[in-house]
This record gives C-alpha cells, structure tokens and sequence, in this order.
C-alpha cells in the first residue's frame, strides 16, 4: 500500500467545505469498485458521446504540435479560434466579444466569479446540471431553483420566470437542449422568456448551448432572436459533446466585451490560456467538415427513440421524448412505496437508482441529483447493444417490484 499524507491541521476554507462529492462521482465510484469486484456493470451515467474525435481533427492538434504550437497561449484565446467561434454567432461578432476557456464548466466558472457577490441569486429551472449548483453556491450565491416538471416538459415558463424574479436576480441560468431532461425551448417559449427579461433589465442570461448540435427539431441561439438583449447575454457552448472532444477541455463564452474582460481577468489568474493543442484542434473541428454532425445526430435520435420506448413498455415507468441532448429522465415516482424482491421498500429515486444497481447491475443517477426527485437520468450515449440489454436489465427488476 502506498502511504498517505494526511494534514494535522483542518484546511478547508469555508468555500470548499460547501463544495460536497457530486452524486454522479459517487455513483461513478460505486461502478468502479463492483467491477473491480467482478460484477458485471452497465453505466449509463456519464455525458459524454461515445463517438471519438474526428480524425482530422486529431491531425490538427498533431500538426500543430510540430509546428511548435506548445508555448503558453492568449488567455483570452488565440485570434484565429476566437474569430472562427465569433462566425459562429450572429450578426458579424467581433473576436473581442468571445472567451476560450478549458471547457465549457470553466466558462460558467468565470462567468459566475466574475459577476456573483454573496446574496446575488441565480434562477436555474429545475432539473438542472448539477455543476450549476455547486458553482453557484461556490461563488457563495444563492441559487433559486424552479421546479419544471414534466408536465411543463421540464422548461420554465415565462409566468414562473416572472414570479421568481426579485430585485436581487443576477442571472438567468437556461440551457438548451438540457442536462438532464434533453428538454429543448420552441422559438415561442425563448421569445415569451426574452419578454420578461425585456422587462426585468436587471437580469443577464445564461445561456449553455453546449448541446446545440444534438437538438431534434429546431434549436435556436439566445443571441439569434433576442440581439436586443445581447449587452446582457452570455451563450455558453464548446466542442466537448458535438465533436466528441470532452477530454481536450475547451470551451468558449459569447458576451459582452466588459463582462469577458473580467473574465479573461479570472481566468488569467486561474489556469491562463487553454491548451494550446486544444484550441487548434477546435479551430480545425469548427473549420473542417460539418457533416459528421448530422450522422451523428441520426444515430444520437436511433438510440433515443429505441430507449423512449423500451423503458416506456416497462411497467411503473413514464418516459417523455427528450428534443435534444443524450439524456432521458424518466419519471420513477410509481415505483417509490413498492417492495423489492429482498423486502426492502422503495423510498425515493436514489433508493431506486440503488435498487436497480443492485438487482439489475445497470448504474444511472437520480434525479435529486438535478434538483429533481422522481425521476432518473439515463444517458444513451453508449453502444445500442448495451442499451438493449441495459433496458431489459432495467424492465425486469422493475417487474420484479410488488
Ligand atoms: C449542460 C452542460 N453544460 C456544460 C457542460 C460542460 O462541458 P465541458 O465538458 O465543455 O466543460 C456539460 C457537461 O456535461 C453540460 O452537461
């Protein structure tokens, strides 16, 4: 056994105390220690494409580490990624309006630190990222979630936005396509939002768009239909889930040019620039061919409508179509007070989500996770054949409830 340092002395500031284990790393943990135990696990935990990265998008990065492309980068970004995202958005963007950061997550951190003072509140519709969470309340914010459950298609309306708006409102959390739910805003819901927003001028928007390309029907950019609104818009988006590239960690803010010089502030005192080789990989994703894009989509939408209707022919569950992103989240509330074959009662969706890792070895995370109990994630970026079997696995110990 290697040894261990442990302090003598309590560390931990009071901002990290508040930070806790993520429910989806315990859940990881868990997987890993059974299979290491022998158990024969499926997961369908983790938001990430199982597709890899484009090969000329790999050659990219190779080709720019032979050309020397390794010395420390811009912090704000180089010239050339931030003008290819800036073509991005609409209206002719000037370079200077956007931010690369390592990873979408490092935007909203910037983002957040930047512009959060203690008792500023965040509204985030419910069921939410939960990074979203732990970085707000990171920030020592208060973070103001609104239920939004299925029968809302797990979107806020523009009635709850109103009423849950104060005078100490920050931001405006949306993303769209949505982790967990997949839930996707119609042009009519964005534009009754934007309304309330023309009428609370005290708000800025958050809008994560880091699903864009994995939307069914029709996506539309905050900045798209709302520029009058653009001095308050942040669009969040990167290359981690539409081109396979969660481990090169890059991402990019859209915003005004004041609020992305504080940002490029924080960031320069935090981790500089992105990885070099990272950003010329996303200049050749963004520049290179687009089409992967859509074949992608077509086999993203296979797997969907095959586990929609797999865990909607299991008894006790209800599963809504998503309209984008790689997640279900389906309701388990008709489980909850059954009896497991063992005798143990189900209590809510994280007794649910151990029940089924137990009984049908199958790893998803619940739905308290997100804000949202009743319900569970599944993620079906993973091969069909283990969403086959992942969804009979799951009928049947559904079916073994009494
Ligand atoms: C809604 C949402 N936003 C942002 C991110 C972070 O993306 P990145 O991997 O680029 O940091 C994720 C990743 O799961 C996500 O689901």
């Amino acid at each position: 056994m290697p040894n261990t340092i442990q302090p003598t002395q309590h560390v931990k500031s009071r901002r990290a105390s508040s930070a806790q284990l993520s429910e989806i790393v315990r859940i990881s943990e868990a997987v890993r220690d059974r299979r290491a135990a022998g158990e024969d696990i499926l997961s369908f935990g983790t938001g990430e494409p199982d597709f890899p990265t484009p090969p000329h998008v790999i050659e990219a990065a190779h080709e720019a580490m032979l050309r020397g492309e390794t010395k420390y980068p811009p912090t704000q970004g180089t010239k050339e990624l931030r003008t290819a995202i800036a073509r991005t958005a609409p209206a002719n963007l000037d370079p200077e309006n956007v931010i690369v950061s390592t990873g979408a997550k490092q935007v909203l951190a910037n983002a957040f630190l930047a512009t959060l003072n203690p008792d500023d509140e965040v509204i985030v519709p419910a069921p939410y990222w939960t990074s979203y969470a732990d970085i707000i309340e990171f920030c020592e914010a208060t973070l103001v979630p609104v239920s939004c459950d299925a029968s809302a298609g797990f979107k806020l309306s523009a009635a709850r936005l109103s009423d849950a708006i104060t005078p100490k409102t920050k931001w405006l959390l949306l993303n769209s396509p949505g982790n967990p739910s997949g839930a996707l805003y119609s042009l009519q819901e964005l534009s009754e939002i934007a309304d309330v927003l023309r009428a609370n001028s005290h708000v800025w928007v958050l809008a994560d768009e880091i699903y864009e390309h994995i939307s069914y029907s029709i996506f539309a950019s905050f900045l798209n239909f709302a520029p009058d609104l653009a001095d308050r818009t942040l669009i969040v988006n990167g290359v981690s889930k539409a081109y396979a590239m969660t481990g090169w960690r890059l991402g990019w803010g859209i915003g005004p040019v004041d609020l992305i010089e504080t940002m490029t502030g924080i960031q320069g005192q935090s981790t500089s620039g992105a990885s070099s080789i990272s950003q010329a990989a996303a200049l050749a994703a963004l520049n290179g061919p687009q089409e992967l894009l859509a074949t992608r989509l077509v086999s993203f939408r296979e797997r969907r409508d095959f586990v929609v209707a797999a865990l909607n022919d299991a008894e006790l569950l209800e599963c809504p179509t998503p309209g984008g992103a790689f997640y279900v989240f389906p309701s388990c509330k008709a489980a909850v007070g059954k009896t497991t074959p063992d005798g143990t009662t189900i209590t809510d969706d994280a007794a649910f989500c151990d029940f089924l890792l137990d009984h049908a070895k199958v790893a998803l995370v619940p739905g308290r996770a997100f804000g949202l109990p009743g319900h569970f994630r599944l993620s079906y970026a993973y091969a069909k054949s283990d969403l086959e079997e992942g969804c009979k696995r799951i009928a049947a110990a559904v079916g073994g409830l009494y």
